[in-house]
């Protein structure tokens, strides 16, 4: 029998859920949902990634335990799924026994086929990097190039998984199976990784504590990815009791089960390269998908704890309920493709798909149900113009939900909300009801066919908003249900059924006064930092408003380039040689694989001058220059000073 298993990426728990978090498990949360409706078994599986030593500092910053930091985080998502209606069958924790027995399961097949050796990793150690640096790095005190602080030799015995083995049974399953990894241009990516070689890769840690004791390996815990990736097989109780992996055997391990992991385009590699590599070796057969989404982004950069610009939408939800959040992340982003995010964009399609179009056509057709029966009409309609749009729009729904394209799926469902209203107007149900009274079969057949339209269209729409489907489903004297794959067919719309007097859907939102709330209220916005106790009442986001005189002792100076080399063994830092009214001295600025040395002598720049020294690579940097952040991946691009202006002069 076929089979539908999907899961969302495990999600570490160093950080509170974020827009990107919820975008993920909404997208899964859709898929499944609709391969259940059109009839197929389906199983949904989320879940948190529990160990490494992110996560233990994480921890000992706050001064808890590792696992107390996990309970807390997984508390917070348990919410959010609520909140969202995910509607997940399992939810995994790696720090669970059953993750364990299933990794050390895994382990020992790939111990089995031969791929692990052991190899000695040794060199000057900085904990802050958690690198190893050569002799030839290090300054004359040994100092670690980034940090400035001592380094100390470490010599240690590390497990390397035979990665390198994998590279050509790889390339052999992406050319026999194109729909390995979703978009084509992921794939190609993968595929010119792949191509220029692979290193084995180093699958054991006897730095971090906070993991999975390697088995065999004392004072070792697996690599945090070789630990994480299992989950999907874990989860479905391999390497467990015997008996005990029916799930396995059902979702994963025969013919007609489909494997799909949905991820962020972040984390491809581990996915479309490591993942099938273990499990080539281990025996196991491999996802059929990996579906690797585009990122939410703020400013042009990826939202993300690390870049300090996340977003949780909290506002949005407390005001608009979580399904206007799931419509806007599911019909804003093209799947695939990077989008941004603002509540302008959210409160424009609130206001012009939700309250306009859905609400106003749900709302104008059941008023007109009520208004002339009380309740549904007495019959269904088989012959008219929203049968043949449903029967369009319904095809090109499953054809974009094959190709979790929900943006075009959610698209097709418009189509038939647009159909409907075409037919109301150009039927006119209200100058039948005046001339033919309510008793008109006309009026009947008219309205049965509109009804019908509006039905259908929220059955359609069930996967992406759960909720509203189901009022829209009350509001027609239906049972408030998520709806069956039998309920997808023309002609379920009960007949001579009272109708309630429903609410509306979406209330038009008042952008100007949603803004001013919001800012009234920003002290006590949940944004909460993963650092805090995430069931305790959030602490207001740092105030990051400064004072004039806060900017003024920033010392802001123009300055003249007169010296430029690039620091050795660095692909970013350039070492430049800078003239500040007469002052001469040198920065080191990030700006090597942006420009040349020779272009940037004789320009003027301008630099922060009491900027505290530091060492970068080894290297005194007496200061900054200042660069605008450009596009995606933040290309520093110098601020310019005009000719006229002399070095030194005061910039305020
Ligand atoms: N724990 C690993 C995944 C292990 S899976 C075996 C991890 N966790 S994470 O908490 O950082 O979450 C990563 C996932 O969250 C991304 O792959 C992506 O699915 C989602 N997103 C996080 N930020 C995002 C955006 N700004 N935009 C969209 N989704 C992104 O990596």
């Amino acid at each position: 029998m076929k089979t539908f298993y999907a899961t969302t990426p495990i999600y570490y728990v160093n950080d509170l859920p974020h827009i990107g978090h919820i975008y993920s498990t909404v997208v899964t949360d859709a898929l499944t949902r609709y391969r259940r409706l059109v009839g197929e078994k389906t199983r949904f599986l989320t879940g948190t990634d529990e160990h490494g030593q992110n996560i233990e500092k994480a921890a000992a910053a706050q001064g808890i335990a590792p696992i107390e930091l996990a309970n807390r985080v997984v508390e917070r998502y348990h919410q959010l799924y609520r909140t969202f209606e995910v509607e997940n069958d399992d939810f995994i924790r790696t720090t669970e026994p059953r993750h364990r027995r299933g990794v050390e399961a895994l382990i020992a097949r790939i111990a089995a086929a031969g791929d692990f050796y052991t190899a000695r990793h040794e060199g000057w150690y900085c904990s802050s990097c958690e690198a190893f640096y050569t002799e030839k790095e290090l300054d004359a005190e040994r100092n670690c190039p980034v940090h400035g602080r001592p380094t100390v030799w470490e010599s240690e015995e590390n497990v390397f998984f035979r990665l390198s083995k994998y590279a050509e049974p790889l390339l052999a399953h992406y050319a026999a199976h194109p729909d390995f990894v979703r978009p084509e241009t992921r794939l190609a990516e993968v595929v010119s990784f792949v191509r220029s070689g692979l290193n084995d890769l180093s699958v054991s840690r006897s730095k971090v504590k906070w993991g999975i004791p390697f088995p065999g390996h004392p004072g070792h815990v697996v690599y945090v990815w070789l630990d994480a990736l299992a989950n999907y097989i874990t989860a479905l109780g391999y390497g467990g009791p015997a008996g005990s992996d029916s799930l396995y055997r059902e979702f994963w391990a025969h013919e007609g089960a489909e494997r799909v992991h949905v991820i962020g385009k972040d984390i491809l590699r581990f996915h479309a390269v490591y993942w099938p590599a273990f499990l080539l070796s281990a025996g196991e057969p491999l996802p059929t998908t990996v579906w690797a989404h585009g990122w939410w982004l703020r400013d042009a950069k990826k939202v993300s704890k690390s870049v300090g610009n996340v977003v949780r939408p909290d506002h949005l939800v407390s005001e608009f309920g979580a399904d206007a959040l799931r419509y806007f992340l599911l019909r804003e982003m093209a799947f695939g493709q990077d989008a941004s995010f603002s509540d302008e964009a959210f409160l424009t399609r609130y206001n012009a798909d939700l309250a306009n179009d859905l609400g106003n056509t749900v709302s104008r057709v059941a008023s007109l149900c009520r208004q002339s029966f009380g309740g549904t009409p007495r019959e269904i309609c088989t012959d008219n113009e929203v049968l043949a749009a449903f029967s369009e729009s319904e095809r090109e729904w499953r054809a974009a939900m094959r190709d979790c394209q929900f943006h075009r799926a959610i698209e097709a469902v418009w189509k038939l909300l647009t159909a409907v209203n075409g037919y109301v107007v150009a039927k006119e149900p209200w100058k039948i009801r005046k001339a033919e009274g309510t008793a008109s079969d006309r009026l009947h057949r008219v309205l049965s066919a509109a009804a019908e339209g509006v039905r259908l269209a929220a059955v359609m729409l069930s996967p992406f908003v759960p909720a509203t489907s189901r009022k829209i489903f009350a509001a027609f004297g239906l049972p408030a249900e998520d709806p069956r794959p039998e309920d997808l067919a023309w002609g379920r719309l009960p007949v001579s059924t009272p109708m309630p007097e429903a609410p509306p859907l979406f209330p038009r939102a008042d952008a100007e006064a949603y803004f001013e709330r919001k800012d009234n209220s920003m002290s006590s916005t949940p944004e909460n930092p993963a650092g805090g106790a995430p069931a305790a009442p959030s602490p207001a986001p740092a105030d990051d408003s400064i004072t004039i005189d806060d900017f003024r002792r920033v010392r802001l100076r123009t300055a003249r380039i007169v010296e430029a080399e690039r620091v050795p063994k660095s692909n970013k830092l350039m070492r430049l040689q800078v003239e500040i009214g007469g002052e001469r001295r040198q920065i080191v600025a990030g700006i090597a694989a942006h420009y040349e040395p020779e272009a940037l002598v004789g320009r003027g720049v301008v630099v922060v001058a009491n900027l505290k020294p530091a060492k970068l690579m080894g290297v005194e940097s007496n200061g900054m220059v200042l660069a605008a952040a450009v596009g995606e991946d933040g290309r520093p691009v110098l601020v310019d000073v005009p000719a006229e202006v002399p070095s030194g002069s005061i910039v305020k």
